[in-house]
C-alpha cells in the first residue's frame, strides 16, 4: 500500500481534513467494496459518501476489511432530503451501516430552501457534534442566504460547505462568503462529472502537456493550489491512481488564472434553489 502525502488543511473546529480524498456518488452499491478496497489499496485515506449515494455498507465492509486503523481514515456522510426532520435516528442509520462509531465529519446534503426545515437539521448535527459522533459538522449546497441565516439563528459555523465547482462553475459568491466565515470548500464534480469537457479545453490539454500530466490532473492540482477540498470518484482503479498522483509538478500562476478564467456558469449538476 501507499500512501501519499496528501495535505491537510484546518477547519474551525480545531481539526484537519485530508485535501485530496475519493467520492463514491454513483458507486453501485454491489461494487462499492471492491471500488473503496482498491481506493484504499492505491492510498487514498478519506472517503466521501451519503446515505442517499446507498452504499454506505459497502464503504464500511471496505474499512473495516483493510485493517487501516481508524485514525489514519477520514470519512464523510451525508444527511439526505427527507430526513431534515429526523436527523438524529437517520444519523444513527447512516453510523450502523458505515459500521463506525463516529464519522469524521456529517453534512446536510441539500438546504432545500422552500422547506425551511435547515435550521432545525443543523441544530441537531450540533447536539450530534457535541456527542462526539461526528468530529464535525457541516452543510452542503447552501447559498449564501442560507449560510447567513444558520450563523444568524446559531452561531455555530459549519467547517466546509461543499458545493459543486470546476473551472467552468466556481460560484464566486458562495465560496467568497464561506471563506469570509472560515467555512472550507469543498468541491464536488471536481472533473465536471464527465459531463462538461473540461479535460478537453485548450487551456487544460496545454498545461497537462506543458507538465507531462493528464487533464485530470491538472485539474485536480488547479482546485489543490485554488485552496479547495477534493475527491474525485472513478470506478477504475488506474484513474484512482492517476488522480491521486498530483504531488510531484505545480501549476504556474499563469497557468491557474488561464484556468480560472474558464468560468462560464457551466453548471452540470441541479441548482440548490430547485432542489426541494
Ligand atoms: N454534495 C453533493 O450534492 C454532491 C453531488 C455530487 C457529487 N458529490 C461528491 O463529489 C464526488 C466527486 O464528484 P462526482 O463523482 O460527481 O464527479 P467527478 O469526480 O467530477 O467526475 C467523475 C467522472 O469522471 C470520470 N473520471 C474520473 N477520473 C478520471 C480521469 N482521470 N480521467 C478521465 N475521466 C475521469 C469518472 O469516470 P470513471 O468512474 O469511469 O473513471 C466519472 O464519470 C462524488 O463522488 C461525491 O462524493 C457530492
Amino acid at each position: 500500500m501507499t500512501s501519499p502525502n496528501v495535505p491537510t488543511l484546518q477547519l474551525n473546529n480545531g481539526t484537519t481534513i485530508p485535501q485530496l480524498g475519493f467520492g463514491v456518488f454513483k458507486v453501485d452499491p454491489e461494487e462499492t467494496t471492491r471500488i473503496v478496497t482498491d481506493a484504499l489499496e492505491v492510498g487514498y485515506r478519506h472517503i466521501d459518501t451519503a446515505a442517499i449515494y446507498g452504499n454506505e455498507v459497502g464503504v464500511g465492509q471496505a474499512l473495516a476489511a483493510s485493517g487501516i486503523p481508524r485514525e489514519e481514515l477520514y470519512v464523510t456522510t451525508k444527511l439526505w432530503n427527507d430526513r431534515q426532520t429526523d436527523a438524529p435516528a437517520a444519523f444513527d442509520e447512516s453510523l450502523d451501516k458505515l459500521g463506525l462509531d463516529y464519522v469524521d465529519l456529517y453534512l446536510i446534503h441539500w438546504p432545500l430552501p422552500q422547506r425551511e426545515t435547515y435550521v432545525q437539521a443543523w441544530k441537531a448535527l450540533e447536539k450530534i457534534a457535541e456527542s462526539g459522533r461526528a468530529k464535525s459538522i457541516g452543510v452542503s449546497n447552501f447559498l449564501v442566504p442560507q449560510l447567513e441565516k444558520v450563523l444568524a439563528e446559531t452561531g455555530v459555523v459549519p467547517v466546509v460547505n461543499q458545493i459543486e465547482l470546476h473551472p467552468a462553475h466556481q460560484q464566486p459568491a458562495v465560496t467568497a462568503y464561506s471563506r469570509e466565515h472560515g467555512i472550507q470548500i469543498e468541491s464536488w464534480g471536481p472533473l465536471g462529472q464527465g459531463k462538461y469537457p473540461l479535460l478537453e479545453l485548450p487551456v487544460i490539454t496545454a498545461a497537462a502537456e506543458a507538465h507531462g500530466k493528464t487533464p485530470a490532473q491538472v485539474v485536480i492540482r488547479w482546485h489543490l493550489q485554488s485552496g479547495f477540498i477534493v475527491f474525485p470518484k472513478s470506478n477504475r482503479r488506474e484513474r484512482m491512481a492517476e488522480n491521486l498522483d498530483v504531488f510531484d509538478f505545480e501549476l504556474t500562476d499563469a497557468e491557474v488564472a488561464s484556468i480560472t478564467a474558464l468560468e462560464s456558469a457551466g453548471r452540470v449538476g441541479a441548482d440548490p434553489n430547485e432542489v426541494n
